[in-house]
Formats: structure tokens, sequence, C-alpha cells
């Protein structure tokens, strides 16, 4: 049976009663569940012998406040989901006061993988996230904590910050999970039309064709011409090339170093972010 806590307290609790040598999974949710979260949560079940979710629409990420608005906040469906993918704790705080009540600032510099990217075009959305972060983190006191790899750049931006702050919780990141199409599942895609969902195809058809050409024509080009098919079907915000680890953008190709093509573009109204390894 899934356990679900509304307050900070009776969630520890609850934890605090849990015996010293189990193993603690935490998966971080805004809700809106789908395939994608629920594989973390599968995830962890299978490392972990405890499972803990949360659902918490976090305001301080959100750097348009109609995208936060706009945010579906219905927790039904959710929670049984979450029960058939075997979660075990579930904290659903009732507002905002509940998670930040407690909240010590700290401020931190984790360099160039937080100013980049999505960093550059969300103005402090990643020190929202890492704030609600750190503030779940310091509640549940996980022991591997879940992030799907469709944000990328978050799941490097909390393994930084749990290690710059010596948290001992096992950052892991957990692959994309795809419709059959190829289109990485986002709760935003429900807010999609049938036609923008044929168009936001277009994410997926840019970064193959980066995949499929990289190493074969110089990499501005390329970067270029994977611009140019998102902008046939989209309004894009950036196409990048850039190192899996320090997020810069790859000016030539140097051995063995891991690459990833990021990408971010408005279909309509609804904005969509999607990644994927290139070598
Ligand atoms: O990825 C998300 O859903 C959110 O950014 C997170 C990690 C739950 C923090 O609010």
């Amino acid at each position: 049976m899934m356990k679900i806590f509304k307050t900070q307290r009776a969630l520890k609790e609850h934890l605090s009663s849990i015996e010293e040598e189990l193993v603690v999974g935490f998966a971080p949710t805004m809700g809106s569940l789908h395939e994608g979260h629920l594989s973390l949560i599968r995830e962890s079940k299978k490392r972990c012998d405890i499972v803990v979710c949360s659902i918490f629409v976090n305001p301080t990420q959100f750097n348009v406040v109609s995208d936060f608005e706009n945010y579906p906040k219905d927790y039904f469906e959710d929670i049984e989901l979450l029960k058939s993918a075997g979660c075990d704790v579930l904290f659903l705080p009732n507002d905002v006061d509940e998670v930040y009540k407690n909240e010590k600032k700290v401020s931190l510099d984790l360099g160039n993988i937080i100013n980049v990217l999505e960093g550059e075009h969300r103005p402090g959305h990643f020190d929202g996230v890492m704030r609600v972060v750190k503030l779940l983190f310091d509640i549940v006191q996980p022991d591997k904590a879940f992030f799907g790899l469709k944000d990328f750049q978050q799941f490097l931006v909390i393994q930084k910050m749990a290690k710059v702050l010596n948290m001992e919780i096992e950052v892991l990141g957990c692959d994309i999970v795809r419709e059959e199409n190829g289109l990485a599942m986002s709760s935003r895609n429900k807010r999609l039309s049938n036609t923008e969902l044929k168009n936001a195809l277009v994410l997926q058809k840019a970064l193959n064709h980066c995949k499929n050409n990289f190493g074969k024509m110089g990499l501005q080009d390329l970067q270029a011409e994977c611009f140019g098919i998102l902008q046939k079907e989209s309004e894009p915000e950036y196409f990048e090339i850039c190192d899996a680890e320090s997020l810069s953008p790859i000016t030539e190709v140097s051995e063995p170093q891991k690459i990833r093509a990021f990408t971010a573009t408005s279909i309509g109204e609804i904005r969509l972010i999607d990644n994927m390894e290139i070598v």
C-alpha cells in the first residue's frame, strides 16, 4: 500500500522509522506523470528497498508565470500510476510553504554547467531547481535519487550540487523514454494539438541529423543545418553540440570526448527540449 504524506513532519517521522540498512530511493517530480517518470520509479524499485516519490509543482523554477499557472495540477491519475508502478511513499505537499518553510539558503557556484543552454535561456531556472531539490533531499534523505536524462543538464547540475554540498546521495540518470515515433515523453506534450504533435517530431529529426552527419562535415555547418531543420516546423532557441561533461560547445572533435547535442524549440505556445548522445 502506498503511503501519502502531506507534511514534512509526517513524512520525516515515517522515514525515520525505516530500518537503517534499507536503501531509500527518491524520484522528485512535478506530477502530470507519464512513462518517463514511471521508469524512474521502476529503476528505483530495482535498486532500492523503499521508493519515495514527491509531486510538487515548484514555482521558483518557472521563469514565465503563465507556464507555472498552466502546469497541470490534478493528481488523482498520478496517484494511481504511482501505486501501479510500485511506489511506497508519496510526498504530496498541500502548498508551497510546506516545502519552503525551513529553507536555509545556500549560494553555490557550479560554474559553466549552470550558465549555458537552459541556464542561459531560462534565467533563474536552475536556482529554483537547486533550491527545491536541496530542500527535498534534506527532507527525504535518500541514498539514491533518480532523474530523467531528457533534462540532461538538470541531472548534471543536481549531481554536482550533491557533490559540492557533500550530500551522501548517489544521483543517477535514467534513459530518455520516447514515444514510438521518437518524441521524448514530456508533461508538456499533453498540451500539444494533433498538428503540433506531428510538428514536434522535428526535434528528433534535427537530433538524428546531427548524429548521422557528425564527423562528415564542419561542426558549424552541421549545427546550422540542424537549426534549419528545426526552423521548418518550430521556433528554435538553440541547437548546440557540447561536451557531455562540461557542456561547453565543442569546437573540434578530440577522442575520447563524449559529445551530446541539445535543443530547445517552441511548437506554438509550448516550449520543448530534447538531447541525444552523438558519440
Ligand atoms: O524535473 C522536474 O520535474 C523538476 O525540475 C524537479 C526535479 C522535480 C524539481 O522541481
